[in-house]
Order: structure tokens, then sequence, then C-alpha cells
């Protein structure tokens, strides 16, 4: 499996499918309009809790997600420290290939002594006037009209006298905003100063125009809007945050995702590099950086400024239990598998140890107390952790067993979520799931990016598992328009109310199945290597895809216990198109109904209840539906599929509704 690209893996691996993967909703051969449907439900017969962390959130620094994504730092290659040092800067009135240009010139240099971070720019301003820097940001720099953007440098004057005249100009170069900062002195000092343009721009940049001859040092060079989550200095983009934090996600899985692999073992994620002085965090190129040939990134690099105690924090903020994911000393094996071997896995089991304890230990515990000093004395609460992404084969297992002996001997209370590979059935998928079956393996990631069809056809896959064996994630899925990393997939309605199908299924499973979450979750408009995603954004703008409402629907309305839920004896698993799920939410007092309906007919049904909570009269009714399954979401009409709310009333035991052609439905009604 070695030297294998990913694209060209699972394409092939898919070639067998396609057929399935083009063919149209199942539904659509139904030619009558189906008989109404009787459902019955018994509210005292509770089949198992619904897990708080049923429906979550998967992060992975794909398709921008992090820099020039969730992470606010408006600045590409702050530091000058991607591969070719001077990517995403500009120096437009200067000739870089004369060091007597007239203006000045800019070369980066390596500190004598580099630690994690290497580079700083080294600037010889010739003339008074006339030099200038120009950074363009990630596809531009999104600006808000009269939002205050904070500015900040490392910089020495080795000698002279400059001023950096900091502008902020729209894509037509005019400028929107201006700050001066006077550098002095020949030690490393920050400078910070801030702005506030005059009008909106979506491909707006950065300008510093320096003034006075002389020589200057620099170093993050950075630009942030003030407006980030909950107004943190450098944090996030609150707009994105807020997005996943509607969904009232129960986990939060962070790194990714093939990131935390990387392609080769030096290029994995380690998780303490990237805690501590952002100035210190070592930059990595991003794994999704050259993996697509027909959608290159070569500026895509992790800067790290969104690390694992920014997730932790994030996490907490949004009311998610964190799950973070590590490398198990496996490289990517669609790229190049590299293994560390056996003798040499030490350090990666300690990583996880060190990991629970910059999570959870004390603030006297030496990762504790960087966790403190980092502004955080409390524990994160950390109660899963994950060994691997999308490993197989034995040299997997025998792996994973390293890290469960040291981390259960040291934190027995630890959940730990095994894998079971990229694909959710084959050869690779049964051997890791037999062994991890035999180990008695706690949580078993499961990952599927198949077509609509698909979905819609195993909303019954839980039905068969082993309800003693291993608890399930279903880490990864999303339905595919065309086929897995085709970059013509769409988030359209099709997919969506597969995905909603499917994930009744899911949640009839609530006994086995306890963590679930669609994949990927960010992308930017430009920026992608990667589609479907759940969320996509521009340099200002954010939008959720049907997908995203369909998963927010599931999480907001996931109740706490699983009722019983059948029509003549049976769960409701695509008869007539319709798919369905009751549950109890005890906090409150509601029954909840999750109706999909998939076929293109309007269904009528009833539900009896039985059992002592019956007493509705009357409930809130959630749709989203679209007649048109290729109908999506788009910056220009975000709500084109949304959900919208009525209230309906019921008279008797039975609860009498119908319910419109192609759409996801909640009904919840009190009970007493
Ligand atoms: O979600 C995109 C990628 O798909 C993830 O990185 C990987 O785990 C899976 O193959």
């Amino acid at each position: 499996m070695k030297n294998l690209n990913i694209t060209s893996l699972l394409c092939a691996f898919l070639m067998g499918s396609l057929p399935l993967l083009q063919a149209n909703n199942s539904t659509d051969s139904l030619t009558l309009p189906p008989k109404a449907s009787q459902f019955v439900v018994n509210t005292d017969q509770i089949v198992a809790p619904i897990q708080p962390t049923m429906y979550g959130v998967f992060f992975e620094d794909i398709n921008f997600g992090a820099d020039g994504g969730l992470y606010a730092e408006l600045v590409k290659n702050r530091s000058f420290e991607f591969a070719e040092p001077m990517m995403g800067w500009e120096q437009p009135a200067s000739d870089r290939f004369s060091m007597n240009d007239k203006s000045g010139f800019a070369v980066p240099v390596k500190y004598a002594d580099p630690g994690a971070n290497k580079n700083y720019l080294n600037v010889k301003v010739n003339a008074a006037t006339g030099y200038r820097l120009v950074n363009y940001g990630f596809k531009g720099m999104g600006f808000k009209e009269g939002l205050r953007y904070d500015f900040s440098v490392i910089a020495k004057q080795q000698s002279g006298a400059t001023t950096l005249h900091v502008e902020l100009l729209d894509e037509n170069g005019k400028v929107l905003a201006t700050t001066s900062v006077a550098l002095s002195g020949k030690d490393w000092k920050e400078y910070t100063a801030s702005l506030k343009p005059s009008a909106r721009a979506m491909k707006g940049k950065l300008n510093i125009r320096f003034e006075g001859k002389g020589v200057v040092d620099l170093d993050m060079v950075s630009l942030f809007p003030s407006d980030t989550w909950k107004g943190r200095p450098k944090g996030m983009r609150a707009d994105l945050v807020q997005l996943l934090a509607d969904m009232k996600p129960g986990f939060l899985r962070f790194p990714g995702g093939c990131i935390v692999e990387g392609r080769t073992l030096a290029q994995r994620y380690q998780w303490k590099k990237t805690v501590g002085d952002i100035n210190d965090r070592e930059l990595l190129i991003n794994r999704w950086n050259n993996e697509f040939a027909h959608r290159p990134a070569p500026d895509y690099f992790q800067t790290f400024g969104l690390g694992f105690f920014e997730y932790f924090q994030m996490a907490e903020d949004i009311g998610a239990t964190p799950l973070p994911i590590l490398s198990c000393g496996m490289a990517c094996q669609f790229n190049t598998a590299e293994l560390v071997p056996m003798d040499e896995l030490e350090p990666y089991v300690q990583d996880a140890l060190d990991l629970i304890e910059f999570a959870n230990g004390p603030v006297t515990s030496p990762w504790g107390k960087l966790r403190s000093d980092m502004g955080h004395p409390a524990p994160f609460n950390m109660k899963m952790i994950g060994v691997g992404n999308e490993q197989w084969g034995p040299e997997y297992i025998v792996r994973y067993k390293e890290f469960e002996k040291a981390i259960k001997a040291k934190y027995p209370e630890m959940v730990i979520v095994s894998g079971s590979g990229p694909f959710p059935d084959g050869e690779m998928f049964e051997y890791g799931w037999e062994e991890l079956k035999s180990m008695n393996a706690e949580i078993v990631d499961e990952h599927y990016y198949r077509s609509p069809q698909w979905f819609l056809e195993n909303a019954n896959r839980y039905d068969s598992y082993d309800r003693k064996g291993p608890k399930i994630f279903a880490g990864e899925y999303a339905a595919q328009s065309v086929a897995i990393a085709s970059p013509d997939n769409k988030n359209n309605w099709d997919c969506a109310l597969a995905e909603a199908a499917y994930m009744t299924g899911l949640e009839r499973n609530a006994d086995v199945v306890w963590l679930t979450s669609y994949a990927p979750l960010f992308a930017h408009a430009e920026g992608w290597q990667w589609t479907p995603d759940l969320i996509w954004f521009n340099n200002l703008e954010a939008y959720g895809t049907p997908n995203y409402y369909v998963q927010k629907l599931f999480a907001v309305n996931a109740g706490t216990q699983l009722l019983k839920l059948t029509e003549d004896g049976k769960p409701v698993i695509g008869q007539s198109g319709l798919y369905a799920t009751a549950t109890l939410d005890e906090k409150t007092k509601e029954i909840v109904f999750k109706i999909v309906n998939a076929s293109a007919f309007e269904q009528s049904f009833s539900i009896s209840l039985a059992g002592k909570k019956t007493a509705a009269t009357k409930g809130k009714l959630t749709v989203l539906a679209n007649n048109d399954l290729n109908a999506m979401n788009s910056f220009d009409s975000p709500k084109n599929i949304f959900p919208t709310e009525k209230e309906v009333n019921f008279t008797g035991k039975a609860l009498s509704l119908s319910v419109v052609p192609k759409s996801v439905n909640v009904l919840r009604v009190a009970y007493k």
C-alpha cells in the first residue's frame, strides 16, 4: 500500500460502486403515493440513553479551515517561515534582485540560533520614501467598515531611522485605513497599532510603506480583526465559531483527519509544537498543500496559532467534549505509509500521556502548569482520546495496543477511540474490527464517504452490530454527489436528505452509536481541496449548507433517551421512503420525533402513543425541505434551504401529521 496517491486509491476503490454513486434518490422509483402510515411508540419503553456526545463536530485544517479560516490572522506567512520565505509577500516598488535598488529590498534571514521560529526579514530601506511591502492574505483580506483591526510586528532598527506606515488597501489599491509605527532601538521589540477601514473590502491587502532610510529587521507581522470569538486578541473568527456553537455539538474532534498522520512521520501533527507562545510554535507544511494535483495549494502551511490549547478552549466555549486524536506512529498509508519502529514508539505514547496531563493535570504538574500559564488553570475535563486516524493492518493493531496499555495504566478512566481505517467495509475494515473487538476496544471510529443512495440503503447498518461489542464513533461521513474526492461534489439537498435518512439509523442505534460527525467541517470558497463540506466561508461571510442544517436539527433535537418507534412491528427504515425515530427529552419534558420523507410525495401518518407520557395536544414542527434535489445554499442565498417552524395541534392519543415531499421533519410534543 506504499506510495499511493489518495485520489487514485480512493477513485480506484470507488470504481466498482460508481453506478451506485450516480444513482438518483431511491424513492424516485415510487410511482403511486403511498398509503397513510401508522407508527406506534411506547413512551414507557426506554431503549437506551442518547449519549450527550451523540452529535458532534469534526475539525480538520483542510480547505484553509484553520489558517485563512477559523484562525482570524489575516497575514499569510507572517513570520517568513514558508518553504519559500517570501511567499505571500511582494515588494512592488523594488527590484529584489538588486542590493542597490533605489527604494529598498528585503531578504529573509535565518536566526543565528534558530528555535521554532527560524527566519526573520531583513529590510534595507535605501530611499527616504518609496519602498513598500504588501501582504495579500489568504486569497485577499476581508475588511469590515469601521471595525478595529490590530496590527503588530516584532522589529528592530539596526541602523538609520524608519517609520512603518501601515495601510489597509481595498482590491483596487484604495487606502481604507492608515496608521504609523516609528521603530527605535536595536533590540527586538513588539510594536502595535490599530486601524479602522473606511469601507468594506472582500479582497483587501496590507501595505507597509517604509519612510526613512535605514536597516530594519521584521518578524511576526500580524493583523487581526477585533471582533474575534469572545473578543480574544489574536483569536478565532466569531462567525465561524458561532455556527459551531449553534449546533450545540456534543464533542469536538481535532485536529483531523489525515493531518494527524502527516504524509511522512516528520510531518505528523505534534501537539506539543502547537502550545505555548505563538511566536515559538514551529510552522509545518499542511499535508493538503500538494495532496490533490487538481487543487494545488502551495501556500498552505500550519502556523499553529490555532493549536491544542485553543482547540480545548473552543470545545469548552461551545459546550463540547474535547476529543483529540494523535498520531500512533504511522504516516498516512495513502502516502508514504512510514512506520515508527516499535522500539522507537515510546515518545509517541508519551505524547498521549503528556496530553492528558496538559488537559487535566494539576497546575503543579509540568504540562498542567503550561495550561495554567496559558490562561486556563482549571482542567479541560478531557475524557476521551483517539489513537490514530485512518490506520489499518497489523501495524496499527500492534501500535494501538502499546498506547492502550500505557494510557490505561496511568489514566484508567480515559476512554480510548480506535480506528477501523478509511472504508466502511472490505478486508482492512473487517480485519481491524475483528482485532479491536477481540481486545474489547471501547469505541471504534468508522468513516464513510459514499453516494446518497448508499446512505439511504444503509440506515440499518448498525441494527446488526453486536450490542455487547465496542461502541461506534461514526467519525467522518458525508454523502458524495459524484464520487469521493471529486471536485464536482456538491452540498446539495439530495446528499443532505440522504444523510438525514441515514442519521435516523444512527439514532435508532443509540445503544451502540455514541458519537457521530460529518466531515470535513469547513471550506474556504477559493481555497478548498475537498468537497463537500459542512460550512463554506469566504473572507467575510459564511453559510451553512443543507447538510449543516440537517446536522444541527439532529443535534439540537437529540433528546435524552431513545424510544422504540415501529410500523407493523418493524422500525421505519425507508418504507414508502420514510425514516423515523422517537426520543424522549427529559430536560424539556417532550417527545421528539424525527421523520425523514425521502420520497417525492406528501405523506400522512399517525403516531399512536402508548404508555404514561401521552398527554400531547400540540407540538412544534420544524421542517427542512426542498423539491429540488439539486438545490443548494450559497453566499447569495444562504437560507435557500433553511428550517421553518410551525405549531401543530392534536386531538386524542394518536398524533396525525403529514409531511411534505423530500423533507426532514422534527416534531416536538410536550408530555405530562
Ligand atoms: O475529511 C477529509 C479526509 O477524509 C480526512 O482527513 C481523512 O480522515 C479522510 O480520508
